[in-house]
Formats: C-alpha cells, sequence, structure tokens
C-alpha cells in the first residue's frame, strides 16, 4: 500500500542548483493570475510581431494563445542560438544501437541539415499548410525532418517507426500527406525493421502521396520506384538542397504538427497543436519543471513518434539551448547497462523515461547500474503511467543515488505538455504525479460534475486554457469538442480517474475510457479488436486491458470463434502475431481466451467492465443492462 503522507524532500544538491527555488511562491503567483504568467514565459522567446492577446477565450473551447504574434518554433529552437556562442555548442549527440556510431552537431551544423532538409522539401513542392508524414526511427534525419517542416511552414505528422502498414496507410490517408520521409530499414536488437517495405505497402493505397524521401538507414537492399522514391544523400548532392533557407515567420496560432492518438473509437485522432503556445509551454516547463541548464546534457528517451518524444526529445531542449542526447537502440540491447554506459560516457545530466522501462531494469538488479559512474546525473524523469513507488524508490536510491530529483509528470498528447509535475524543489510523495504545474489548476469531478472532497477518486479535469493545448482535432472539430469539452463544460476532460489529497497532490489512478496504457503506450481497445476481427478464424471480440508488473497494463483478448475453427494454442500465436502485423507489436495481445458469447448490453455493445470484472475475479457490478438469452 502507499502512504500518501510520505513526504521525501530533494537533495540539498538539488535545491541549491534548482532553477525554482520557491516553488510555493511560483506556484501561488502563476495560480492568482495565469495569463499574466504565460505572458512573462513568451517574453523569453523571440517573435518578430508580438501579441494583441495572450489568451482569446471569445471561441471557447476554440482557444487561441498569442493571437496576432508571428514567430516560428525553429527561430526559438534553432536560429537565435546562432548569433550567439551556442552556435559551436552541441546541439545533438546520437549513439546508434552499436554504440560505436556517434554523430553530433553543433547548433550550427545542425542548421546547416535542417537548411538541407528544408530546401529538398522545397523543391518536391511542399507548401506551408501541408502535411508530411515522417515515418523514421531514431536517428538525426529524424530532427533535421521535424525542424524542416516547422521551418518551412509545412505541418509534420510523425507516425511511431513501429506502427504496420495498415495504421501508416490510414495516418497518411487521413491527413493527405503529398509526401513521406522514412528510411530503408530500422534497428532493433540487432535486425532489420523493413521500414521502407512497410511504406510500399502503405502508399500502395494512398493516393495522396506523390513522392518518399528515403534515408540511407541500415543498407538494407529495397526497392525503389523511379517515380516516387528518392534517396535522401542523392538529393542532398543537388543544387537545389544548398544555401540558406529562411524561416518562414507564421502566425502564433498556424498549425505546427498533428500527432495521430488513439481514443474510443476505431479511428485514430489527430491533435493538432500550433508554433506559437506550444513553444512558450515547453520553454516554461522545460526551465521551472525539468530544471535545465545551460551546460547540461539531456536525454529524453521517448521516441518523437510519440508526444513525450516530440516535445522533450527534439524542441524543448534545443529552446532552452541544452544539448539533446539521442539513442537509437533499446534500453536492454546488447545487455541491460547500455544506458548507464551512455549515461557515464556521455555525462548526463537530466534523464527522462518511462515507468515500464524503470521497471523493466529494476528487474535486471543493481549491479548493472552501480557499475556505472553515473554521478552527472541531477534530475531523473518519468512520465506516460502511473510511476509506483517501488519504481519511484529504485530509480531514486540506485540510479540517482539519492542524489537526485525523481519528477513524475503527468499529461497527454492533447496536452501537448505536461500539466501535473513536481518540481524539482517540492519534496516529493513516491507515487504521485504531484501538483498542477505553474499557471494549472485541475478539479475530481463526480459524474454529475461536482467537486469530490479530497483523497476521493473520481474524473480528472483541467481548469484552466493552457498555450500547449490542442487547439482542435484535425479535421474533426465537433469530435473535439464533444470528447473534451461536453462532458462538464467549461473544463477539459482528461480521460483519467484520479484524486486529490489533503496536500494538493495529484494520484492518477488511470483511464476511465476504452484506452488501455500499455508499457506508456496509448492503445485503443477498437484498434486492437478491428486487427483481431480481421483474422479469419474469429468472428467476434473484446479487447481489455488486465494489471501487468512490468508493462502497467497488458491487453487481453476475449473471442468468440467464427464457425468451423477450434481454439488451440497456435491459433493464439496466431492471433498474437496477426496483431502485431497488422497493428503494431506493441499492441501485441498478452493473451487470447476463447469464449462461447461475449457479454452485450441489449443493444448490443460488448460490456468490456464485465469483462475485466470476470479476469479479475472481481464483482461484475450492476448486469441489469446485460442482455437476456
Ligand atoms: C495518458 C496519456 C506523458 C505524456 C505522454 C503520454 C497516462 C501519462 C502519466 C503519469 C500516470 C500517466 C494517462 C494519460 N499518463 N502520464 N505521470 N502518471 N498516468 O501521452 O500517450 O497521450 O497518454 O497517459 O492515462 O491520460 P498519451
Amino acid at each position: 500500500m502507499t502512504d500518501d503522507n510520505a513526504l521525501i524532500r530533494p537533495p540539498q544538491e538539488v535545491l541549491d542548483e534548482a532553477n525554482v527555488q520557491d516553488w510555493e511562491g511560483l506556484l501561488a503567483t502563476a495560480g492568482a493570475d495565469p495569463v499574466a504568467f504565460w505572458e512573462q514565459e513568451a517574453a523569453e522567446l523571440e517573435w518578430s510581431k508580438p501579441w494583441e492577446k495572450v489568451l482569446d477565450d471569445s471561441q471557447a473551447p476554440f482557444y487561441h494563445w498569442f493571437t496576432g504574434a508571428r514567430t516560428n518554433i525553429v527561430t526559438n529552437a534553432v536560429d537565435r542560438h546562432l548569433t550567439t556562442a551556442r552556435r559551436n555548442k552541441l546541439a545533438l549527440i546520437w549513439v546508434g544501437e552499436d554504440t560505436s556510431k556517434v554523430r553530433t552537431f553543433s547548433y550550427f551544423s545542425l542548421n546547416r541539415e535542417v537548411e538541407q532538409m528544408a530546401n529538398i522539401l522545397r523543391s518536391m513542392g511542399v507548401e506551408k499548410g501541408d502535411v508530411v508524414t515522417i515515418y523514421l526511427p531514431r536517428i538525426p534525419e529524424i530532427y533535421f525532418a521535424m525542424l524542416a517542416c516547422a521551418k518551412i511552414g509545412a505541418i509534420h505528422s510523425v507516425v511511431f517507426a513501429g506502427y504496420s502498414s495498415e495504421a501508416l496507410n490510414a495516418r497518411i490517408d487521413d491527413s493527405e500527406s503529398k509526401l513521406v520521409i522514412t528510411v530503408d530499414g530500422s534497428w532493433i536488437n540487432g535486425s532489420v525493421f523493413p521500414m521502407k517495405q512497410i511504406v510500399d505497402d502503405a502508399v500502395k493505397f494512398s493516393p495522396s502521396v506523390e513522392n518518399v524521401i528515403v534515408v540511407r538507414n541500415t543498407g538494407t537492399e529495397v526497392t525503389m520506384d523511379p517515380t516516387r522514391d528518392h534517396w535522401y544523400h542523392e538529393l542532398a548532392r543537388l543544387p537545389i538542397a544548398q544555401g540558406h533557407c529562411e524561416t518562414v515567420q507564421v502566425d502564433a496560432e498556424d498549425p505546427l504538427f498533428i500527432l495521430y492518438t488513439s481514443g474510443s473509437t476505431g479511428k485514430p485522432k489527430a491533435a493538432v497543436h500550433t508554433h506559437g503556445g506550444y513553444q512558450v509551454h515547453l520553454s516554461s516547463t522545460m526551465k521551472n519543471c525539468l530544471d535545465i541548464h545551460e551546460a547540461d546534457r539531456w536525454w529524453c528517451t521517448a521516441d518523437p513518434g510519440w508526444i513525450t518524444g516530440t516535445s522533450y526529445v527534439i524542441y524543448a531542449p534545443l529552446i532552452r539551448g541544452a544539448t539533446a542526447f539521442m539513442a537509437e537502440g533499446s534500453p536492454v540491447y546488447p545487455y541491460p547497462d547500455v544506458w548507464w554506459q551512455l549515461v557515464e560516457r556521455y555525462g548526463i545530466n537530466g534523464m527522462f523515461t518511462a515507468p515500464t522501462a524503470i521497471r523493466t531494469l529494476m528487474r535486471f538488479g543493481d549491479a548493472w547500474v552501480t557499475k556505472h559512474d553515473t554521478s552527472s546525473l541531477r534530475i531523473l524523469v518519468s512520465a506516460g503511467e502511473p510511476l509506483n513507488p517501488e519504481a519511484w524508490r529504485w530509480f531514486h536510491d540506485v540510479v540517482g543515488q539519492r542524489r537526485c530529483a525523481v519528477i513524475d509528470n503527468w499529461w497527454q498528447t492533447e496536452t501537448g505538455a505536461m500539466q501535473v509535475t513536481s518540481l524539482p524543489a517540492m519534496p516529493k510523495k513516491p507515487g504521485s504525479a504531484g501538483k498542477p504545474i505553474p499557471g494549472q489548476a485541475v478539479a475530481v469531478l463526480d459524474e454529475e460534475g461536482h467537486e469530490v472532497p479530497p483523497g476521493t477518486d473520481g474524473f480528472l479535469v483541467l481548469k484552466n486554457p493552457w498555450p500547449s493545448m490542442l487547439r482542435t482535432l484535425f479535421k474533426e472539430p465537433e469530435r473535439y469538442v464533444e470528447t473534451y469539452w461536453s462532458k462538464y463544460p467549461g473544463y477539459y476532460l482528461t480521460g483519467d480517474s484520479a484524486r486529490v489529497d489533503e496536500d494538493g497532490y495529484v494520484w492518477i489512478i488511470g483511464r476511465t475510457d476504452d484506452v488501455i496504457k500499455v508499457s506508456g503506450h496509448r492503445i485503443g481497445t477498437a484498434e486492437v479488436e478491428a486487427a483481431v476481427n480481421s483474422h479469419p478464424a474469429v468472428a467476434e471480440c473484446a479487447a481489455i486491458g488486465l494489471p501487468h508488473e512490468v508493462k502497467g497494463n497488458a491487453i487481453h483478448v476475449v473471442a468468440v470463434l467464427a464457425n468451423g475453427y477450434e481454439g488451440s494454442r497456435e491459433l493464439v500465436g496466431d492471433i498474437r502475431s496477426h496483431v502485431s502485423e497488422h497493428l503494431s507489436p506493441i499492441a501485441k495481445p498478452e493473451a487470447v481466451e476463447f469464449v462461447d458469447k461475449l457479454p452485450k448490453t441489449r443493444s448490443g455493445k460488448i460490456m468490456r467492465r464485465v469483462l475485466r470484472a470476470r479476469a479479475l475475479g472481481q464483482d461484475e457490478g450492476d448486469l441489469s443492462t446485460l442482455e437476456n438469452d
């Protein structure tokens, strides 16, 4: 059991160096006037035209921030550093899965790479407002590609490099991308994952795609369609790729990117994020909450295909002028000390990862960590799912040697950046995500919308609009209003249940909708069910999330077989691989169980709640809506 009142004070050396020492003072001033707080944070960045209004709520819930201002996130992430001594500072250190492969880029050379990619995109007819799909692994080119799109005002849509061709195709089609940027293949634990082949399969059915740019990465042989596919290194030699490329100044509210995420239906939805407010929120949280310092080397292990990576791998460290570190490989390949070896070798100061990775590494034992010198670490960060107290303590005691601040933080693809966190100087409660960030306020509501007393579970909502909020769902404004703003008008509905304790600390319990967080990855039950149902042996099925020691949750599928099929071990294996191939290996079910019948309401909706309760041996609750035979 967790003791909600066990406060852990941050180590003195963290306190002494923290950007924010008086965290209570900051929360109080920002809380008293959030708009003034965000305006002050925005003033640290460059704008080619100042804003007329910080927050325009006249069309709520379509909020607008820094209206009238002109800027570009690349001006702040790259360009402005070029006129200072930072031009010769390392912007990026990259290490391959084969850790002897290292590539480094100063801000000066990063800019050259981004200009080159931007020139190439332009020459292929990419214009402001066009959507470019980026399907790349964790290699430097993912920085270049994202920044190049932003630089010319195009909208990037990064699709996680582990998605299948069907999932990629759905995202390309929905966004009507004209161009896709990919690689020949990516390295996964010593083997090649054929990304170009997946793109070939995906774009076969995507009429919008005119060009595919292929970065040579693994050297794997691929098929190139001469009318559509281009090697990046060949394009880079052409005259059109050379020379300066101006960063286009865009409206603060112009879209920067869309990012697809899972919701309650099988159709993924794309959160729309903009240049102006997003850069302010990232800059502010990177400084106040993640405590970045000028000389820091910052490693966020997330993938840019997820929001944590887009925000805290790509943009935030560059906006603050720090040195970003990126590793291509996984935490356990070739050995479970590869991360600590990299921390030691590169002197990492801030490290941001996910609870699943922490729990995985914890199981290998302390010696893999302690044989390395990890004393450069000062800030240890976790997000994506609840960090259980046991993993929190291991992160703090073993990785951090009790000298680091462990910072949990809660947020979502939709929120763009963190909303609840424990500031470095704030006393910590292991297991709690912390308190609302400066400028934010939360509430926990019951079904009717009344605030519940401290310590009571309910629906978590955000009370204040914030600069990095999604502006809408791409091409689906009604769905935006319906999903986030209609249950409790005036409040942003997070989809999570939580409680807030007597001291104002937020304890996240989990999703209340049809979303499962598996190893921190957000997966919709409907997407899994669609993949399972496409297997010929399956008549219908339901996917549910059940607790898992390492992954947080694991996907269990309960299926009814089609006529003429018999349940067998082989069939279970086959259905699991089918999901892996047709959706993604991250969505591969842990278990598949065959039943004669699924519990349904009279109107035919599958009652996943009942299946979960059955699987957990719990009371099945109110069954009055269950259909009768
Ligand atoms: C969902 C959003 C961290 C942003 C990347 C994930 C869960 C996120 C925490 C946390 C407990 C967390 C929530 C949320 N979640 N952070 N610190 N503690 N739960 O963004 O993929 O859109 O998922 O992740 O359930 O709603 P995402």
